[in-house]
């Protein structure tokens, strides 16, 4: 039930996710990461969404330390970047996470990018799965065909796929592949990185619901079920992306939106494996 902040989406092994989180890349180290996570907490979220390659994982270990809320009340995701894949190595970029984050276990470890030694990161996964060191485990930027090879050897199948979803990019077959497999989707750059403004029929939508394009966006995800995690630095906005619990697009809205797809990418191809 979409009811508030906190409400959750359940995942294939009953683990409840906060279905809104707050995203973090960019958020710099320091002052911004530790002063977004302690607004975000403050207002009721409780999921953060972090990466080992966004640099930021001991700020928003700071931040949550001093936000006086449990650490069982936080849904807390890292991930391995690409040269930590492989078994070992995952095992090992784990653990510098969770030292970094201060933290002695993850809600959710992610693979950041498909990569040819994905296999092995992934048996890794199920071995910190199998400890209790991730509560769940999952993947980002997975298509189809790439989940297709992971669940072929997979003894545990990935929870989540957190790949790059906006009104712009909505690869509905992709989704309707996760749904069928138990697969929950989270959609990131859910606010076309901060261009949602440049929708003329997200800002004519929010308009009827005294809403911005922002919310309208966060909120058309979450009618379709998907997770979403958008990121600010700056607390009133982080209070916005919150707001969205107090209006409900129509079934009319929903399909003019539906239909603003244009298979525009803001992010890397998935099959070029994120290489930067
Ligand atoms: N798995 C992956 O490969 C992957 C890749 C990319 C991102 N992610 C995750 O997904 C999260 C979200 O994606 P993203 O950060 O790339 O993009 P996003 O959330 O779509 O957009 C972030 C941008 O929107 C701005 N913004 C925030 N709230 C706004 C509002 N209410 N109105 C207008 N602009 C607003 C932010 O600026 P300010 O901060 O200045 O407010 C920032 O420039 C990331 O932070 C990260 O945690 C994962």
């Amino acid at each position: 039930m979409l009811e508030n902040i906190t409400s959750a989406v359940r995942l294939a092994n009953g683990v409840e996710m906060p279905q809104v989180g707050l995203g973090t890349y960019k958020s710099a180290e320091g002052g911004d990461v530790e002063g977004a996570v302690t607004t975000a907490l403050d207002l009721g979220y409780r999921r953060i969404d972090t990466a080992s390659l966004y640099g930021n994982e001991a700020g928003i270990g700071s931040a949550i330390a001093a936000s006086g809320v449990p650490r069982s009340e936080i849904f807390l995701a890292s991930k391995m970047w690409n040269d930590e894949q492989g078994f070992d190595a995952t095992l090992t970029a784990f653990e510098r996470s969770l030292t970094r984050l201060g933290t002695d276990y993850l809600d959710l470890y992610l693979v950041h990018w498909p990569r040819q030694q994905t296999h092995d990161t992934w048996r890794a996964l199920e071995r910190l799965y199998a400890e209790g060191a991730a509560r769940a485990i999952g993947v980002c930027n997975h298509l189809e065909h790439h989940l297709e090879a992971l669940l072929a050897v997979a003894d545990v199948a990935p929870m989540v796929d957190q790949y790059e979803f906006h009104p712009w990019l909505q690869q509905p077959a992709l989704r309707a592949y996760c749904e069928r497999h138990g697969i929950v989707v989270e959609a990131w750059a859910p606010l076309m990185k901060g261009r949602v403004a440049e929708v003329p029929e997200l800002v004519a939508i929010g308009e009827t619901h005294g809403k911005s394009p922002a919310q309208v966006a966060i909120r058309w995800l979450l009618q379709l079920g998907v997770a979403t995690i958008p990121k600010s630095v700056h607390a009133e906005r982080i209070a916005q992306n919150a707001d969205v619990f107090d209006f409900v697009l129509t079934p009319g809205e929903m399909a003019t939106i539906a239909a603003l797809d244009r298979g525009h990418r803001f992010g890397p191809e998935p099959d070029r494996g994120g290489d930067r």
